[in-house]
């Protein structure tokens, strides 16, 4: 065994901050609000359901995640937010109708308590969105100081001792990495000349890294993945990650394709195609957000299987993704992927999946688990790009040089690996021999 890693106590509340208070975010926060009343149990999260095996299989110790790490309990967190429209968390998740209304009903007091603070927000970023509810401002800099002081505030209303900030707005418009995007100086300077590079998302990161709050981007938006901000996060000791929550249709992509490749079977084409009616298929109907979707959407099977290697199999992969604005369906998304694979001999079959899913309650545990092991991360002293994470992510963010990991079950052992690191358990290997010796 190793040295367990020192981490402080979960003392005190811990805050969560979160900019875009729209579907996911309502999701979640009601969720909270009605498991700590009893009133639902928190099925997809792995910190709240899941457990870890330690030692050998037959020592039989496997514990609850969350009795086994120090974590924030569900009773300390807080909840604040900014948006673009001034609707409280109730009727914000009232019109998201993700929710059973009678549901919202009883837990209408706190969730009616939670507005908004005004948004950092720009049309040009997200140009399906049309809200009153944002800051005046000279520059950009004046933005992250006016987050800042927002975020101040909050802490000293609320009383809590820590704070995470996770986005949980809107996806912005395609965004490369530039020259001001490259260091912590060339980002200051454009945040003073208000550079187009730099979109309202990261004017909440930069504020949060200031001060030394993880930040965590669940949209696909560039953000935080740029080496101004990774620096930032490192000098200032604060954990951060992302990108775009990991939830529908590319989840089934990363449980199904790993198989595919560990089987050695060919895929010849993947067709996907979805259909959505809530206010982030709205936004995501403008090609320049959809671009920052189909961005995120696209690299998974590349990286999982990796044609480079399998010419043969892999090589001659067509891929395609679509999303169709469909407002009927609501929140209630429906995935269609059709895949073409072979086998031995080159023989080819088909896969259909259809996928009935429920975009924002497969996100909410997601947001949970984010929150829960980033404010971990930073008590345990890790700072800058947390990789064991991309389990949540589409596209996960990782260091320069490397490739991204995005096999779920892969994601999965890192994730518990580097929380028996933190413990000093021994790392699971799955090699086994001890039982045969
Ligand atoms: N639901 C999922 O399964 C899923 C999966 C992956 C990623 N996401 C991403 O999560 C984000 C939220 O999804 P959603 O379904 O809740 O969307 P939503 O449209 O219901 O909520 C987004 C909210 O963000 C607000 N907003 C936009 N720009 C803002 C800004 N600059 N400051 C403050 N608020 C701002 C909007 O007004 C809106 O209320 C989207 O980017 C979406 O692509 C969702």
């Amino acid at each position: 065994m190793d040295k367990p890693v020192v981490i402080r106590p979960a003392e005190g509340k811990l805050g969560v901050l979160i900019p875009g208070m729209g579907a996911v975010a309502t999701t979640f926060i009601a969720g909270v609000e009605a498991v700590r009343r009893g009133l639902g149990q928190p099925f997809g999260s792995l910190t709240q359901m899941g457990t870890i095996r330690l030692g050998k299989r037959t020592d039989k110790r496997s514990p609850l995640i969350k009795d086994f790490v120090p974590l924030a309990g569900l009773d300390d967190l807080v909840f604040g937010g900014w948006d673009v429209f001034p609707d409280s968390a109730y009727e914000a998740a009232t019109h998201a109708g993700v929710l059973r209304q009678d549901l919202l009903d009883a837990m209408k007091e706190p969730l009616h308590a939670l507005r908004p603070m005004k948004a950092a927000f720009d049309r040009n970023y997200v140009r399906r969105l049309d809200g009153r509810h944002i800051k005046e401002a000279t520059s950009r800099w004046d933005l992250v100081q006016q987050v800042r002081e927002d975020i101040q505030r909050f802490k000293a209303d609320t009383g809590v001792s820590r704070l995470i900030m996770i986005w949980c707005g809107s996806t912005e418009i395609f965004l490369e990495p530039g020259p001001v995007h490259a260091t912590i100086e060339s980002f200051e300077q454009g945040l003073k000349t208000s550079d187009p590079g730099i979109a309202p998302s990261m004017v909440y990161a930069w504020a949060a890294l200031q001060e030394g709050i993880p930040f965590i981007n669940g949209a696909p938006n560039l953000t935080v993945d740029f080496p101004a901000m990774v620096e930032l996060a490192r000098q200032r000791h604060v954990p951060v990650c992302g990108k775009d929550y990991k939830t529908g249709q590319t989840l089934m992509k990363t449980i199904l394709a790993p198989g595919f490749k560990a089987r050695m079977l060919g895929v010849r084409g993947w067709f996907s195609t979805n259909i959505l009616g809530n206010r982030d298929g709205e936004v995501l109907d403008d090609p320049a957000s959809f671009k920052t979707k189909e961005e995120s959407k696209l690299g998974v099977l590349e990286h999982i299987l990796q044609p480079p290697l399998y010419p043969d199999l892999y090589g001659q992969l067509y891929h395609k993704v679509r999303i169709n604005y469909y407002p009927p369906r609501g929140d209630e998304k429906e995935g269609w992927d059709n895949i073409d694979i072979f086998g031995w001999l080159g023989y080819p079959m088909q896969i259909k999946v259809d996928f009935l899913c429920r975009d924002s309650i497969l996100a909410a545990p997601l947001v949970l688990d984010l929150v829960l092991f980033n404010d971990l991360a930073q008590r345990a002293g890790m700072r800058g790009i947390q990789e064991w994470l991309s389990f949540y992510f589409k596209s996960p963010q990782h260091a320069p040089g490397l490739y991204p990991e995005h096999d779920l079950f892969i994601q999965l052992m890192k994730l518990k690996n580097t929380l028996r690191h933190m413990q000093g358990e021994d790392l699971i290997t799955h090699l086994g021999q001890e039982y045969y010796d």
